[in-house]
């Protein structure tokens, strides 16, 4: 089947209780070499990346790939060395003196609004692509259906999705999210208001998304995971257990009663 928006993967890092940043809002580099070795991985998949105005105004970074082997792999496949580097805002208050901008190897777009400040934009165009996507005036949010069409249309068959909090919950409540990475660092960073690695208002109980365990990985201590989106599932996770349960039931059932069979 093909899908009208790209296969999307999201990838993020946690510490032990859950959290993605500290208290000060600032980013720290917690997860370790081999953290980065397995982003890398994740990345070469990928023939974008994309990721929140806030996470490029906290972070700065640029979104590469830093192991030499997969860039030439890439270019061995004919595709860009790393993933275009994609930043959705509305309010294109987007600092342009950071890694994001500077690092040269990387193609650069801002998604925004037609909306949004032209003085703005004008400005933003000497660094990135900008697309303008049109929107209701009532909006502040763009719609990301229109996105996720936009960039299949534009190329991007892989997306990858690393963050921030609010952007990904945006993502996860489209159900545009179909895979999700997940490294669990042995630190505790605490704080009751620091980001976890979906944040945004929160799914009610019936709304719930319910993933399947694909993987698990252990290295020095890091926790390496990944699991897959079930799309048709949602809500409380224990309907579908439940219904689980009742199928593994009914199989012991059928086989108790062929080797009773048997027995007669
Ligand atoms: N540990 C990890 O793996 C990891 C990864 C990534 C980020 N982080 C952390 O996450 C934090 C940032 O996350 P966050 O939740 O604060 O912010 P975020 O999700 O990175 O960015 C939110 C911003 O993105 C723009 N945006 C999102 N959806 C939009 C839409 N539909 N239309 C238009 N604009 C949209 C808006 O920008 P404007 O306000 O400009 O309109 C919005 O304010 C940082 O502390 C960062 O260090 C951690």
């Amino acid at each position: 089947m093909t899908l009208s928006r790209p296969y999307v993967t999201m990838n993020m890092a946690m510490s032990t209780d859950g959290k993605i940043s500290t208290y000060q809002g600032k980013s720290i580099q917690f997860s370790s070499v081999e953290d980065r070795r397995v982003m890398d991985e994740i990345r070469f998949q990928a023939d974008a990346i994309l990721i929140g105005a806030n996470t490029l105004r906290v972070d700065g970074i640029h979104l590469w790939i830093k192991t030499e082997a997969l860039v030439k792999k890439r270019a061995a496949q004919k595709k860009a060395p790393h993933p275009i580097n994609i930043v959705i805002s509305r309010s294109l208050d987007i600092p342009t003196d950071c890694r994001f901008f500077s690092y040269p190897d990387t193609e650069k777009w801002i998604i925004t609004s037609e909306n949004s400040d032209s003085e703005k934009m004008n400005d933003l165009a000497r660094f990135a692509r900008i697309h303008a996507l049109s929107q209701s005036q009532s909006h502040d949010d763009i719609d990301l259906s229109l996105v996720m069409a936009y960039l299949k249309k534009w190329g991007v068959n892989r997306l990858l999705l690393e963050g921030g909090s609010r952007l990904n919950f945006q993502m996860i409540s489209h159900n545009f999210v179909d895979e999700l990475y997940l490294t669990i660092c042995p630190i505790i960073i605490g704080g009751e208001r620091v980001a976890s690695p979906v944040g945004g208002q929160g799914f009610p109980s019936h709304k719930i998304r319910n993933l399947k365990f694909l993987s698990c990985r252990h290295f020095e201590g890091e926790l390496f995971l990944r699991y897959q989106f079930l799309h048709g599932q949602i809500g409380n996770p224990r309907k579908y257990r439940s219904a689980l349960d009742r199928e593994v039931f009914l199989s012991k059932l059928e086989r108790l009663e062929f080797l009773c069979g048997n027995l007669e």
